[in-house]
């Protein structure tokens, strides 16, 4: 992957299903906000591109596909989301924070699918300055989506997301710029966590 050669800076959160990384992205918008910043939230997978209308019917099991092919609409998407809204951003000097990005590629898609070929789709793609992982128990997670009372995605059930913890964690070490906080603590503590760190890097 190579580095971000733009103005504005790039953010990413990663995490479990249910590990709060929505929440956390609204609290930090609002405080980079107040300090002046220029800040645009996304999120992959998108609603935009035709990959990113593909995969939200296989994750609301509307559709079946294999899980490399699975994997491979993400990147698309992700290709989409980088040009038409990641990089236009960065270059006009913005902070652009996105919920989720190639890194749940490799932890979600290891389930299935080879590392090196997921690792291979999303080579030419760019680093992000700073990648936050929230980190929750799948236990935690689990009894969190129960309580919103949606239907499950494909990926929302115990085995799965223990599985998934395993390999973000083993995935994540082989990257810098990577923070990880403790997202069991409170809402207000897992934010102050957040912030502490930002002014290194915006
Ligand atoms: P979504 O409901 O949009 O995410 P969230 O629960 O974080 O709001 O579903 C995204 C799902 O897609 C999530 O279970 C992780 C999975 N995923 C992958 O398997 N590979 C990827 O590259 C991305 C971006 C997500």
């Amino acid at each position: 992957m190579r580095k971000n050669p733009y103005k504005g800076k790039f953010i990413v959160f990663e995490g479990l299903d249910g590990s709060g990384k929505s929440v956390q992205m609204e609290l930090l918008d609002r405080f980079l906000k107040k300090g002046g910043f220029d800040v645009v939230l996304t999120k992959e997978p998108t609603m935009d591109s035709r990959a990113g209308k593909t995969i939200r019917l296989v994750l609301e099991r509307k559709k079946k596909i294999s899980p490399k092919k699975l994997q491979a609409l993400y990147s698309q998407d992700r290709k989409a989301h980088l040009t038409g809204l990641i990089m236009p951003n960065l270059k006009k000097g913005k902070v652009v924070i996105s919920d989720r990005y190639c890194f749940s590629s490799f932890a979600y898609g290891s389930m299935g699918v080879p590392l090196s070929y997921l690792l291979k789709i999303n080579d030419k793609f760019l680093l992000p300055d700073l990648v936050y992982f929230i980190n929750t128990n799948p236990e935690t997670c689990i009894s969190r989506i129960e309580k919103r009372g949606k239907k499950k995605t494909l990926f929302e059930y115990k085995e799965k997301l223990e599985n998934v913890y395993q390999n973000y964690k083993k995935i994540l070490k082989k990257f810098k710029n990577v923070i990880i906080i403790d997202g069991e603590k409170s809402i207000k503590e897992t934010h102050r966590q957040i912030i502490k760190k930002i002014i290194n890097y915006v």
